[in-house]
């Protein structure tokens, strides 16, 4: 029997419900989900005021240490932390000693019993991400910094887990937008529950400077600050500030990559110190987003003194093994009209300024190895020329991704169309303003990829250190510059960024934690209806997740709607009315019928009582009306990418008097938009009897996407045709639907 796909997912809803703390027999829903669980019937552990938290061995007392503290605000227990060797029924023991090493230093194994909880692994970091597993066996009231009286009892299990990726990070960009150092640490708590462990920290970009450097105080004094007068923001991490964030990061077993970008990005640096750019200009800290076109002269030798001085005092704040240097959307006007530049490209026997740019990066890195450090920077940096043990982040395409593993570089996949977690999850109304540039992110789609790209094996996958989601902050600078600075996101842009970063790190710490062949989407959606609980004890500020809707046609041209709860503890609350669900309106517990051109809208309401955005099933054929009539569609794979290329719609019988017509081209999924250059109308396949050339584009959001013509003279009987010239932006992952109807 094939059961529904929305049935199934509020079965396996109620069958994780039922898995509540204590019912031994049900598997937990964890997430990461762990590479091993079995359930040891009939056992289970309580955890009380008198519970002793033991450690084994010096490595263990740390993370024992934090497990108290974590285990604290809701328990209100003050746990005692001792050395001891063997754990007994009102006892934790977190040790290395006896621990497998084929687990390696983030792996764990972990037993509930009636006989106490034991945590082994062979290093530190393996001891805390058991406890984080440790975390969320418990009552969700765990999470909560308020004092809960919840039960905390912990079911019996037996689990085995280690990390199929090393490198298990999120980017945040903190130079758009300055988020201070408490903020900060909060988004390191959320990324420990998720056993995430880089932060890979975007602290340089043309709006602003967000690290004390004590030799070019300008960076921060000018550099950190926009705007004038009321409208003056900014900010920036004292050196103390810093050594603070990476000593909290690094209780959590994360490590911090700063990100020193070169030679763009740079604005905020040639502002405060104008020799180090071409022109020498003096320029002013831009209040708007928009890439720079001025960068670091790469001919002076006084940007060489600046950038060792710059990345000596960063290697001593960052004790980690790399240092990002940036790379990315480098414009070389500035270097072709400088004599400094061209000089050094003569000299150095170099061919373009993009091998000027590698030249500067493999110069760096040669650096930063005296140091200890190893170099990563965005994919760019692959065509320039550089060093094998230069590390590739790659964000454009997974291809660039497979070259560079291929060439031996270690590489970290931060892919837009996975990976860019400042897009929107959907294009419904409601949405955030976020990135519109590239397509939304579903939770699915940030679920369902594969951080080793198609086709890599051996060695060369092996290169694949990992993945990333990026949290870019321009839109928070977009929106102040286009309001006024009154946006309703600027009062809380700490909110919005968690809005965008949850419950999407969960997927992604899921892609780098858990094996793909135990990966499953219906499952992991099911395992988020606990762990959204999990955030709205944290106090987070997550996206709750629409009803699954599933419609079924009826021959009367009726549907037969099923919604299913995406969250434990939640209601779908529905409309066939056209008014907005809210907690209020009807509950949906079985199938609703709503007649063929109605609207159905529902909301998931949390127990927390947070509504997600409204979802609505309408009639396919309502939907689209306006457009006209369906001339035809374009698919992922089966499309140019990045240069336009011919594709044809038949437009006859629809083309049927002369007259003006409109030709409308619709995104409908996938993780490229499509971008549209031109179309003409053929007549019987030879002649073109009217043309609309301007370049539209349909994606996450949609610009010129229209297309009007003029058909003078029509011939009754002839064929008429749509040649479009079309591609996907970056890549063929696209989809969506062509219409046509008469008139504008
Ligand atoms: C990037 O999005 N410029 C890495
Ligand atoms: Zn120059």
């Amino acid at each position: 029997m094939k059961i529904p796909r929305a049935l199934l997912v509020s079965m396996l809803i109620a069958l994780s419900t039922a898995a509540a703390p204590g019912a031994a027999g049900k598997t937990p829903s964890i997430v990461p989900q762990p590479q091993s669980i079995e359930m040891l019937a009939g056992q289970s552990f309580t955890l009380t005021g008198g519970t002793q938290l033991l450690y084994g061995d010096q490595k263990a007392k740390a993370p024992a240490e934090m497990l108290a503290a974590m285990l604290r605000p809701s328990s209100g227990f003050d746990l005692a932390v001792k050395s001891g060797a063997k754990a007994d029924k009102n006892a934790i023991l977190l040790t290395t000693v006896g621990a497998d090493a084929k687990l390696g230093s983030e792996g764990y194994e972990l037993t509930v019993g009636s006989g106490g909880v034991v945590i082994k692994s062979p290093g530190a970091a393996g001891l805390f991400y058991g406890a984080q597993t440790v975390r969320q066996l418990l009552p969700v009231e765990i999470f909560s910094s308020k004092r809960s009286s919840a039960v905390w009892v912990i079911p019996g299990v037996k689990i085995s887990d280690k990390p199929s990726f090393a490198w298990r990070g999120i980017m945040l960009d903190v130079s758009r937008w300055f988020f201070d150092k408490e903020f900060v640490k909060r988004y390191l708590d959320m990324m420990a529950m998720h056993k995430l462990n880089v932060l890979h920290w975007h602290l340089i970009d043309d709006p602003g400077w967000r690290i004390e450097i004590k030799k070019y105080p300008k960076l921060t004094k000018i550099g950190a600050f926009r705007g004038e007068g009321k409208w003056r923001f900014g900010g920036f991490y004292t050196q103390d500030d810093i050594r603070e964030i990476v000593k909290y990061a690094a209780d959590r077993h994360i490590e911090i990559v700063p990100e020193v970008e070169l030679p763009a990005h740079t604005l905020s640096a040639i502002v405060a110190y104008p020799h180090l750019c071409c022109t020498g200009k003096q320029m002013t800290i831009p209040t708007r987003h928009a890439i720079s076109r001025d960068l670091y002269c790469a001919g002076r030798d006084t940007t060489w003194t600046f950038l060792e001085d710059v990345m000596t005092e960063v290697c001593e704040l960052f004790p980690g093994k790399f240092v990002h240097i940036g790379g990315d959307e480098a414009r070389y006007d500035r270097w072709k009209a400088c004599p400094h530049c061209q000089k050094k490209i003569k000299e150095l026997g170099l061919k373009s300024e993009k091998e000027l740019q590698g030249w500067m990066t493999r110069r760096i890195e040669k650096f930063l190895q005296t140091k200890g450090k190893q170099i990563l920077g965005w994919d760019e940096i692959l065509s320039c020329g550089i060093s094998n043990s230069a590390g590739v982040m790659t964000w454009h395409r997974p291809k660039t991704a497979s070259v560079g593993a291929k060439r031996g570089h270690p590489v970290v996949m931060a892919l837009t169309g996975h990976c860019y977690f400042d897009a929107p999850e959907s294009k419904l109304p409601g949405e955030p303003y976020a990135a519109s540039w590239i397509a939304p992110i579903s939770l699915k789609k940030a679920y369902q990829w594969n951080p080793v790209p198609a086709g890599l094996t051996g060695a060369a996958a092996s290169n694949i250190l990992g993945a990333q989601g990026c949290v870019w902050s321009d839109q928070l600078l977009i929106r102040a510059r286009l309001t006024n600075e009154k946006s309703r996101m600027l009062k809380q842009p700490e909110k919005y960024i968690e809005y965008l970063t949850l419950p999407r790190a969960a997927a992604l710490a899921e892609v780098t934690w858990t094996p793909g062949d135990q990966r499953d989407w219906d499952k992991f959606s099911t395992r988020m209806g606990r762990m959204l609980l999990r955030y709205s004890q944290s106090g987070y500020n997550y996206r709750v997740p629409v009803p699954i809707i599933t419609a079924k046609k009826q021959a009367d041209g009726s549907a037969l709607i099923s919604a299913a709860v995406p969250i434990e503890g939640g209601t779908v609350r529905y409309t066939i009315d056209n008014s907005t669900p809210t907690a209020d309106s009807p509950k949906l517990t079985e199938p609703v019928a709503t007649p063929k051109s109605s609207a159905f809208k529902a909301v998931t309401i949390g127990s927390d009582g947070r509504s997600s955005l409204v979802m609505e099933y309408v009639d396919q054929s309502v939907k689209y009306a306006k457009y006209g009539k369906k001339i035809g569609q374009w698919k992922s794979g089966k499309i140019a990418s990045r240069k336009a290329a011919k594709a044809v719609f038949d437009a006859t019988g629809l083309i049927n008097k002369p007259g003006l017509y409109t030709v409308t081209f619709l995104y409908t999924g996938g993780r490229q938009r499509l971008d549209i250059d031109s179309i003409e109308v053929v007549k019987n396949d030879k002649e073109v009897v009217a043309k609309d050339t301007h370049h539209g584009f349909t994606g996450g959001k949609s610009k010129g996407n229209t297309y009007r013509v003029k058909i003078d003279d029509y011939e009754t009987g002839a064929s008429y045709k749509i040649n479009a010239m079309i591609y996907g932006d970056v890549g063929a992952d696209s989809n969506g639907l062509v219409f046509i109807r008469p008139g504008k």
